[in-house]
């Protein structure tokens, strides 16, 4: 696949409970090339469930949308794609890297590092009914004995993969211990000349670190994910550095606007009182760090209404 479908090599990962419209729409305005949506269930998409659709819906503008998927087998998958393909995602992207039990212990997400064979089933139904291209995000293994990152890959490939993201953890690993940055290498070798897109996910904290990925292990792009939540700033970042060779943080103003942005457009897409819930996260995590955030923390943690987070962040102006 060529790189330019999904605009470049610099996307804003998956994140259940983050990647909704309101923060790609911002992850956008700060220099994402692309977005993958929250993970979605197979089986809601074939009911047509109303939170499956709501988690589809794009941003005014959004021309870019690769959603992700996720499934224990290719028969949910077979019976969501006529609902699927009405959102004309960009690329379809498999989850097989998610860790949680409740998804587990249905055979999908990380499960399917075990079965690689249904893997190539999902892909195959998938092709079936559409050209769009099929991506998968998996992960080195189940655990440090059963690494099969590169036999998976193949099965995902011979199956008409066109994009790969390895998230360089094991399951067992969940989302601590560090990520092994050289199977980024063995992996992009592996697919060299082969047309294949390859990126990488895991321990992208800088604009250093995403570079270093593209630069140091051959990949051909990279997916930002703690890295971005309360720092959309970390894509504008990276492509200074690209191209100009330094950067600048923001400023605690533009911080403060973004932060105050992305609960306008949480509002308006969700009204008040889910959007005072859901961002909570997103607020603490936008003030993480600036000096005299720790009472600002606190006031986060209390304020319900749009009004009471907006004279919560105003109070780090003061210090
Ligand atoms: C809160 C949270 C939600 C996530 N949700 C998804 C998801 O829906 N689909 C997915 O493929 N990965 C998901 N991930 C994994 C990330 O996309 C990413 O691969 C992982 O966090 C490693 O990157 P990092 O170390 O730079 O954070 C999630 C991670 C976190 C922390």
């Amino acid at each position: 696949m060529d790189i330019k479908r999904i605009g470049g090599p610099f996307i804003l990962a998956p994140l259940a409970g983050y990647t909704d419209k309101a923060f790609r729409e911002i992850a956008r305005s700060k220099g994402a090339d692309s977005a993958v949506s929250e993970m979605v269930s197979a089986e809601g998409l074939a009911r047509n469930g109303e939170k499956t659709k709501a988690l589809l819906e794009r941003f005014q503008g959004e021309d870019r949308f690769i959603i992700q998927i996720f499934a224990p087998s290719d028969d949910p998958v077979r019976r969501a794609m006529d609902n699927l393909l009405e959102y004309n995602p960009t690329v379809i992207d498999i989850n097989c890297g998610c860790p949680v039990p409740k998804v587990v212990k249905t055979g999908a997400g990380s499960a399917l590092m075990k079965n690689p064979e249904m893997i190539g089933k999902i892909i195959r139904t998938i092709k079936e009914y559409t050209d769009i291209p099929v991506s998968v995000k998996f992960r080195l293994g189940w655990d440090s004995s059963s690494i099969n990152y590169i036999e998976f890959a193949d099965t995902a490939a011979e199956a008409g993969a066109e994009m790969l993201t390895l998230h360089a953890r094991t399951r067992a690993q969940g989302y601590s211990g560090t990520a092994d940055k050289e199977a980024f290498r063995t992996l992009s070798n592996h697919f060299r000349e082969s047309g294949m897109l390859i990126f990488g996910s895991g321990d992208v904290f800088t604009p250093e670190d995403a570079l270093d990925m593209i630069n140091l292990y051959g990949l051909d792009g990279v997916m930002f994910a703690r890295g971005a939540i309360g720092n959309p700033f970390i894509f504008r970042e990276t492509k200074d550095l690209l191209e100009k060779g330094s950067y600048q943080h923001p400023a605690l103003q533009e911080k403060i606007e973004t932060a105050e942005k992305h609960l306008d457009l949480m509002i308006g897409y969700y009204g008040e009182n889910i959007a005072c819930r859901e961002m909570r996260k997103h607020l603490m995590a936008y003030i993480k760090g600036i000096p005299g955030s720790s009472r600002v923390k606190n006031e986060l943690a209390a304020a319900c209404t749009r009004e009471e987070m907006i004279a919560a962040l105003s109070g780090l102006n003061r210090e």
